[in-house]
């Protein structure tokens, strides 16, 4: 099986590419490394693929590049390469946005209209749903993204829809819900807040600390996205991490486990962050046997004992 991953330098296409290696598949990882953060970062991810026997990196930009010779061969496609965050989406940045999110994932259906592919998975994202009319979220809640990021993802998903439809590309449309676990991108809360914990600096705390997320772990996503590739399902599914928890209870998690408060400075609410995110992950469970297993102190402590990892190789 050769499978073709977008974003394989990225949080979560490093992770989604070792798991496939570990078991055997030829892995084709393409990256264009943008600059939405550092390269070092990108090539740290790496470091665990680079040097295998079935990997091949690609540095290619989807925007752009000759996409036949990428996906020719190719049994399952993993979309992951975009423009993630959703507080950055304003204002000129936003084309942007729609190139990496929208242009790019219709060049990529478009390359595999008449291709037998298997399945072609695309990372969409919580996002799309906005303040959501009820909690926990089916899939049947009308999106109403709060966000241009959201609006991006949401256009990808539809476009998704379009070819599966229209053009029978098998594609599911995972809707990721704020994944975390080491290597975790350093936009997001939970990089800064270890790296805050661990440096003794003060985290920067958007909003009151009591907006809530059903954060998930990087291991449950890579499962959640092996599990829609190797089934038979097709359309959107969320894939949560199995509780809704506050930013508040999370700083006081952090401190325990570090052995210290972590130290707060007030941002104030943030355009474009929802207040509460929560998966219903029926259809998932359903739809291809996804179940989360890795609880929110487990996944903490799993980040928490990388990063000091990290600092002691810095040190030696
Ligand atoms: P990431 O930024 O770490 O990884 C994305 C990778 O895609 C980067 O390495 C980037 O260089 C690459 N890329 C972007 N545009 C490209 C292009 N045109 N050509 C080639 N490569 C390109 O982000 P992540 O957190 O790993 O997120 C992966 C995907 O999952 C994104 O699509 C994001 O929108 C989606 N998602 C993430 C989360 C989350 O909490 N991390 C939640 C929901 C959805
Ligand atoms: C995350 C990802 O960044 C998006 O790419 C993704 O699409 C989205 O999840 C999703 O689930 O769809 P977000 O929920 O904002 O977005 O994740 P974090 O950046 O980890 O933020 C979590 C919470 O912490 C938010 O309420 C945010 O306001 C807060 N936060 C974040 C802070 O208080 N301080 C920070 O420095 C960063």
């Amino acid at each position: 099986m050769t499978v073709l991953v977008t974003g394989a330098a990225g949080f979560v296409g490093s992770h989604l590419c070792e798991s496939l290696l570990d078991d055997g598949f030829e892995v084709r990882g393409v990256d264009s490394f943008t600059e939405y953060y550092g390269r070092e970062r990108k090539e740290a991810n790496l470091a665990g693929l680079r040097g295998r026997a079935r990997f091949r990196l690609l540095e290619e930009d989807l925007a752009t590049a000759t996409l036949e010779p990428l996906v020719e061969d190719v049994d399952v496609v993993f979309h992951l390469a975009g423009q993630p965050g959703v507080r950055g989406s304003w204002g000129q940045d936003f084309t942007v946005y729609l190139q990496r999110n929208v242009l790019v994932t219709q060049r990529l259906l478009e390359s595999l209209r008449d291709r037998p592919v298997h399945k072609f998975v695309y990372a969409s994202s919580s996002s799309v749903y906005g303040d959501a009319e009820s909690l926990p979220t089916s899939e049947t809640v009308v999106p109403r993204p709060l966000s241009p990021y959201g609006v991006t993802k949401l256009a990808g998903e539809h476009l998704c829809e379009l070819y599966r439809k229209g053009f029978a590309v098998p594609t599911a449309s995972l809707r990721f819900f704020t994944v975390y676990g080491p290597r975790q991108r350093p936009d997001m809360a939970f990089a800064r807040l270890v790296e805050a914990a661990t440096s003794g600096q003060p985290f920067p705390l958007y909003g009151d600390g009591s907006q809530t997320r059903d954060f998930t772990y990087v291991a449950d996503v890579v499962s959640a996205l092996r599990r829609a590739a190797d089934s038979a399902f097709t359309g959107v599914a969320n894939v949560g991490g199995g509780s809704r928890v506050s930013m508040r209870d999370v700083l006081s998690i952090v401190g325990e486990l570090c052995g210290r408060p972590v130290a707060t400075v007030d941002m104030g609410p943030q355009r474009g962050d929802v207040r509460h995110t929560s998966a219903d992950t029926s259809l998932a469970r359903y739809g291809f046997g996804y179940v989360p297993r890795t609880s929110l102190r487990q996944g903490l402590g799993a980040m928490v004992e990388y990063s000091q990892q990290a600092v002691l190789e810095g040190a030696s």
